[in-house]
């Protein structure tokens, strides 16, 4: 299975010119990868000049939300033909920061994950308990229970599950290898009772919460845990770092 890293750039940066200034230099980290699919989510302003920068690259555009109706009344939402428009082909769905700040709920995030894979967008859908401790596996059940809800085991090989613990989650404290490996199993075990072995089997698992170039290949790789890739958040804005985690992954 192809690693998939995926850069989330959240609110960043301030200026359109400073978005492209940061593609180019993870561009020119990242291109002689070919064994990784790298993915990076701008924000929605900057979504049409990077989607047009990636054109000639290997490097893929995704979006970091957008709503699950195709058009109409909806003011201030954004919609998959859209993004689809301006070249991204991978939407992040339900990160916690949306649950947290915009009281997005796992009925929402299902609409949104059924709406992606009918139009042919590649969710990354956001798993992950606010604590540490026994409820968490259940949590993350729940989640991505909800999430996965009607959808066709047909489907299933265009979705990806980030396991991102809130706790890790720019705090400088991220999930041991050991701790995300277990999730993972767990999550897998969710997908193959839902898909089966074939279908669940080949959907991607990637970790996300305070990801370094020094802990990456510690998640991934050859040497690393067996995740199945990483959502990268602040050190995604550091094009060194970010080309350095994807080498990391690759070792
Ligand atoms: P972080 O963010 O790498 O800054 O911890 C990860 C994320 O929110 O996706």
């Amino acid at each position: 299975m192809k690693p998939l890293i995926v850069a989330n750039w959240k609110m960043n940066p301030l200026k359109r010119k400073d978005a492209e200034v940061l593609f180019r230099r993870v561009y020119k980290g990242v291109m002689n990868v070919n064994n990784a699919d790298v993915v990076i989510c701008p924000s929605f302003v900057h979504l049409p000049i990077l989607g047009a920068l990636a054109r000639a690259t290997s490097v893929r555009i995704g979006a970091q939300d957008f709503f699950w109706e195709n058009a109409g009344p909806f003011t201030g939402e954004v919609s998959a033909g859209m993004l689809q428009n301006c070249g991204a082909t991978f939407v992040i769905i339900g990160h916690s920061e949306r649950r947290l700040y915009l009281g997005e709920t796992d009925t929402m995030v299902n609409k949104k994950v059924r709406m992606a894979v009918g139009s042919g967008l590649m969710p990354v859908i956001c798993v992950g308990a606010r604590m540490r401790g026994r409820e968490a596996p259940k949590i993350i059940a729940r989640q991505l229970r909800a999430a996965l809800a009607g959808v066709v085991p047909a489907r299933a090989q265009n979705i990806a599950i980030a396991y991102e613990p809130i706790w890790a989650i720019g705090t400088g404290d991220p999930e041991t290898p050991e701790g995300a490996v277990n999730v993972r199993a767990h999550i897998k075990k969710i997908l193959v009772s839902l898909f089966g072995v074939q279908k669940g089997g080949v959907i991607r698992v990637l970790y996300g919460g305070s990801v370094t170039a020094e802990n990456a290949g510690s998640f991934t790789g050859s040497h690393g845990a067996g995740l199945d890739g990483l959502l990268v958040g602040g050190a995604s804005l550091k094009s060194k770092e970010f080309a350095d985690i994807v080498r990391a992954i690759l070792r």
